[in-house]
Order: structure tokens, then C-alpha cells, then sequence
């Protein structure tokens, strides 16, 4: 009889918090790693990530009950005694917490409860890591680096916003903290509210406004964040409202995109006017508050990336945190820092802290060795040629008149880049979905960089996106010097770099007003498919470049071919590229006048 060595199986889960999600990871080695939104199809889902904890079983072939163990990325042990003293100033707070440990105690009981099965049935060990351990984790232990920098920031997690630590091999030291309520992930936040963007994930907007404007508040803003000394900064607390009210960072029902309570202070407007309300114009003075908050940011990070460069003598740095995700500062910073090499996580944010609670317990408890690291992110589910089938046929049956090939590679590739070519939108169907936020090639919307007027028809037919948020390049990693001034990879998009001014005029669509964009740059061995189009695209226009938005339309980027059938029907794409099949849709009344237009303003 064959004995199979028995595997060790990790499983990280991001529950009851915004972008829960779920990560498997076998004899050291990643499997699997999905958000929940993209199986549940509710933006920023939270809740118990079911779905997205069955879907790795599956890739792992385990059931609940083979996992050896269970990791969760909250202790509310962790800093008990600065949580207790605000607890007694804040009862409200208290009873937050309370409910917040109750539900964390419950996780064994809800997971028996969402798998059918007997509670004594898990018999997984369970871990509560530390939320910023679970970030840094998520970060340095799937990182190229043997040594390195580690750097976490966000809006608080476990009564901290931001801590730090030197990686070394399989081991991680921390090195320093900074407590509630003096929070980067905060200040970003609540300023983002004040200028009339209140959604769960608008931040992201506000990093697209600061370009169209000039930091002519920036004295202002170094009383609301300051750095003062070396690895510190303080917020002024009395623009903001977290620290007297709680940081209302919540959502109403299980499984629903979390709201947002109003995070800035009266003494806030006091100081710079009254709060954009939601819909009224966005004026210059909004534009210059926001390039203030941004600069005030990036001279707070800069001073830190520059003191933890000193306290750990490394070239390397890797970074984790929602504030991680500020691409324009991580490029601008990079340029000016001691580091020579930063790598982001493409889950950076809350999401991968399921991927960081894993690995916490893979190296920190269980002492295992290093052996892998995350070079794409590609870890989501992908679907089989007969699944593709089965949903055209579907989406056919239903009476739509988009004609469908089934091609070979080489047809599809050299077909898809002329279409690119020819000014038409192209979805982009292949593999496994990707982990984090950002579409990468695997589910993303593709168009033509070269067109200034790319941008505008995107907004216009398909994404509606406000008109000052930039769409992002992707380019092939070898060509990046050409179009960049700077070549260190960015296969996650979390670096914006100045393009060449001799190229802005080439790549006009992706390059946002300041020059900046925030590029892809995607590398034959970890994304072959998706280079081999764009040197096709490269080989038919002499740009191996294209511009590269999520597939979706205010929904969570697609997962299954159905949900992107569904986009392609609904929304003015022109072409579906899923697999092998292509499907192109006959030109609409508006798509024809656009092109007209377009090739009459061209001849002018
Ligand atoms: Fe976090």
C-alpha cells in the first residue's frame, strides 16, 4: 500500500470585516486566494467568506475537516490595555468590541454552521494573528526578498494604523507601532468624505483629483498630519471625529458593502469651508485640497520609508495596508527613497489579510521554511472550455445576434490586437481571476492607449466613472524604459510613475494629467498569454501597450463567463474575448457616429 505523505493545509480567512475573503496554503505553498465579492457579487463584501473558503478547499481537493489550521487576522487581545482605557471613555466603543470578540469566538461554530457539519468535526487548530502582523505577513513572506524592510499602514486594524518590522528569512521582527487614534488610513479617509465622496473604497478617487489641482493648503495640512520624529506622526485630532465619537467603520447587514460614519470634525470646515456635499461641483479649491492631502501624505511616508531604511540598514521594502494602495505616492516616494526594490502585495489591503494570516502561521508558529513567492495574481477560479461553451450557448439562445469564432491561439491574438488596433473595446476573458483589486489580464476591459479620446468613450459607454479618475497602461515589462522614467517592475499596478514626455503624446489615453500612470508591467514568464497580445498589439502598431480597466460596470469585477456575457450585453463593449472564442458585437448606431466623429477630428 501507497502511503501519501500527509500535507500540511493552512487555511486564512478574512471574516466579519470589509473584503473578507479566503486563502489556502499547502506544504508552504499558496493554492488559492479569492475575495468574497467576486463569488457573492456584493462590492467589498463582508461576513463570513463561505464561497470563497469552499473555493479553496476545492483547489486544495480537502474538505473543512482535513484542515491542520485555521488562521483569522484579529486578536482582541492584542493591545487590550489602550483598548480597555478607551472603552471606559466611549461605552458605545465598548459595546463594539464586545460584539466584535463574540463574533471572532464564534468563527469555528459559524463555519461548522455554513458547512453542514458537527463543530467536532473541525478539528483545525485555530490562530487569532495580530491584524498589522497579518499584514506584514501577507506582504514579506510571499515576497522575492530574503531580507527586507516590512511596512504596514491602514485605518485601524487590532487598535493600531501602522506598524513596522525586518523581515530575516523566515522570521519576522517588530520593530514599532503607531496606536488609534493617529491613523494615515484615517486622515485619507475622512478628507476624502469631507470632499463629497462617502462610499466604502472612494479614496481612490480622491488620489485621481489631486492631480488637476495645487497643494495650496499644504500649511493646513501638516497641522492635520504631521510627522514628528523619526518612524512617528500624529494626526491634529481636533479635525476629526473618531477619536471622541469611534471610528464608525461598519456595515449594516452581514454580508453588505460596509458604511462609512462622517470622520472629520466641524473644526475641519472651520478651518478649510464647508464639506462638499455628494453631487454638488467639484471647484478648484476641492481640486487644491485635494493635491494637499496627497502631498501632506507623501512628505508623512517619505519621512518613514526614509527612518526605516536608517533603523534597518535594507535596499529592500515591502509593503501591505490600504494605504499601500496610494500608487502615486508609492512611485514618488520610491524615486526620492534608499530603497532600491518594493514590492506591494496586489491584495494589499484588508483582503489579503487571509493570504498574511496564512504564512504567519506557516513561518511564525509552525517555524517552516520559505519556498514560495507571489509573482502574479492570478489565484482566483477559472473555468473550463466546456463551461465557456455552455454559458455562449446560453447567452446565444437569449436572441443575441453577436457573431461567434472559435479560433487558435495564434488567430485569436493577432485578431484581438487588431480590433485593439482599430479603436474597438475589447473584453478580456483568460484564467484564473485575479487577487486584490486590480484587473490584470485575466478579467480586464482593453482598448487603445493611443487614442486621446479612449478615456471619454470608455466613461461613456461602459465604465461611468467620474471624468477626472485615470484608466491605468499595461506594457511589456521589456519596454517599460522606453515609455518610463523609471523600470523597476509594477506587475500589480501599485506604482505610478512619470511616463517619458516624449511618450505622453503617444500613450495619451492612460496617462493622467500630472504624466503619471499607474502601469502594469507584465512579464512573459508569469503572465504569458497576456504579453504574447501585447507584443501582438506592439507588432501591429510599434506601442506594446494598452490601456487596461476592470471588467466590470459598477459591479465587482467579473468572475464566470456568464457575469461577463451579462457586461458585454449590457454595456457598449464591442468585443468579447473569452478563451478561444471571440464574439463581436454588429457596430451600433453610436459606435459608428463615435468612429465618424473621431476620424473626422483625426483629419482636421
Ligand atoms: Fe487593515
Amino acid at each position: 500500500m501507497v502511503v501519501r505523505p500527509s500535507k500540511m493545509i493552512i487555511l486564512g480567512i478574512n471574516a466579519y470585516h470589509a473584503n473578507s475573503s479566503a486563502a489556502i496554503v499547502v506544504d508552504g505553498r499558496l493554492l488559492a486566494a479569492v475575495e468574497e465579492e467576486r463569488l457573492n457579487r456584493v462590492k467589498y463584501a463582508a461576513g463570513l467568506p463561505a464561497r470563497a473558503i469552499q473555493y479553496c478547499l476545492d483547489q486544495a481537493g480537502a474538505k473543512l475537516s482535513e484542515v491542520d489550521h485555521i488562521a483569522v487576522p484579529r486578536n482582541p487581545w492584542a493591545r487590550l490595555g489602550t483598548k480597555l482605557r478607551f472603552a471606559m471613555r466611549m461605552p458605545r466603543f465598548a459595546l463594539d468590541r464586545a460584539r466584535v470578540m463574540r463574533r471572532f469566538a464564534g468563527v469555528k461554530a459559524d463555519l461548522a454552521s455554513a458547512f453542514e457539519m458537527p463543530v467536532e468535526n473541525i478539528r483545525a487548530q485555530f490562530h487569532r494573528i495580530e491584524h498589522h502582523t497579518a499584514h506584514l505577513a501577507s506582504t514579506y513572506f510571499v515576497s522575492p526578498f530574503e531580507n527586507s524592510a516590512v511596512l504596514s499602514a491602514d485605518g485601524l486594524g487590532d487598535f493600531a494604523s501602522c506598524m513596522w518590522a525586518l523581515g530575516e528569512g523566515p522570521k519576522m521582527h517588530p520593530l514599532g507601532e503607531v496606536r488609534f487614534p493617529h491613523s494615515l488610513g484615517m486622515y485619507y479617509t475622512a478628507l476624502t468624505q469631507y470632499i463629497g465622496f462617502w462610499k466604502f473604497g472612494d479614496e481612490y478617487k480622491v488620489m485621481g483629483l489631486a492631480a488637476y489641482g495645487e497643494p495650496e493648503f499644504l500649511e493646513e495640512f501638516r497641522r492635520i498630519v504631521h510627522a514628528d520624529g523619526p518612524l512617528s506622526f500624529h494626526l491634529g485630532l481636533e479635525y476629526f471625529t473618531h477619536q471622541s465619537q469611534g471610528a464608525d467603520m461598519s456595515w449594516r447587514e452581514a454580508n453588505r458593502t460596509p458604511v462609512l460614519g462622517r470622520l472629520f470634525s466641524q473644526y475641519l470646515e472651520k478651518r478649510l469651508g464647508p464639506a462638499r456635499k455628494e453631487g454638488e461641483p467639484l471647484e478648484q479649491r476641492h481640486r487644491n485640497i485635494a493635491a494637499s492631502m496627497q502631498a501632506a501624505l507623501e512628505e508623512v511616508l517619505a519621512a518613514h520609508w526614509r527612518a526605516l531604511a536608517k533603523k534597518t540598514n535594507q535596499k529592500s521594502l515591502c509593503l501591505a495596508g490600504g494605504v499601500a494602495f496610494n500608487c502615486l505616492a508609492n512611485g514618488k516616494i520610491f524615486d526620492r527613497s534608499p530603497f532600491e526594490r518594493v514590492y506591494v502585495q496586489p491584495a494589499a489591503g484588508d483582503a489579503g489579510l487571509s493570504v498574511g494570516a496564512a504564512f504567519a502561521v506557516n513561518h511564525q508558529v509552525l517555524g517552516r521554511p520559505r519556498e514560495f513567492v507571489m509573482d502574479h495574481a492570478a489565484w482566483g477560479p477559472e473555468f473550463s472550455r466546456p463551461d465557456i461553451v455552455q454559458a455562449i450557448d446560453t447567452f446565444h439562445g437569449q436572441g443575441d445576434d453577436a457573431s461567434i469564432t472559435d479560433v487558435d491561439e495564434k488567430t485569436l491574438l493577432e485578431t484581438t490586437a487588431k480590433h485593439l488596433a482599430n479603436g474597438k473595446i475589447v473584453g478580456w476573458f483568460q484564467g484564473r481571476v485575479e487577487w486584490g483589486p486590480r484587473a490584470l489580464g485575466q478579467r480586464s476591459i482593453l482598448a487603445d492607449p493611443r487614442r486621446p479620446e479612449m478615456k471619454d468613450i470608455l466613461n461613456r459607454r461602459i465604465k461611468h466613472r467620474e471624468i477626472f479618475r485615470p484608466f491605468a497602461p499595461s506594457i511589456l515589462e521589456e519596454a517599460t524604459g522606453e515609455f518610463f522614467e523609471k523600470t523597476h517592475p509594477s506587475p500589480f499596478m501599485t506604482f505610478a510613475y512619470n511616463v517619458r514626455p516624449e511618450k505622453r503624446s503617444v500613450i495619451p489615453a492612460p496617462t493622467h494629467v500630472d504624466g503619471t500612470a499607474r502601469l502594469q508591467t507584465v512579464s512573459r514568464k508569469t503572465n504569458p498569454l497576456y504579453w504574447k497580445l501585447l507584443r501582438a498589439f506592439g507588432d501591429q502598431t510599434g506601442v506594446p501597450v494598452l490601456l487596461n480597466t476592470s471588467f466590470n460596470d459598477n459591479e465587482p469585477i467579473v468572475c464566470r463567463p456568464e457575469e461577463a456575457l451579462d457586461c458585454f450585453r449590457r454595456t457598449q463593449m464591442d468585443v468579447l474575448v473569452m478563451g478561444n472564442f471571440i464574439l463581436e458585437k454588429k457596430p451600433t448606431t453610436a459606435s459608428q457616429e463615435e468612429s465618424a466623429d473621431n476620424l473626422a477630428k483625426r483629419a482636421k
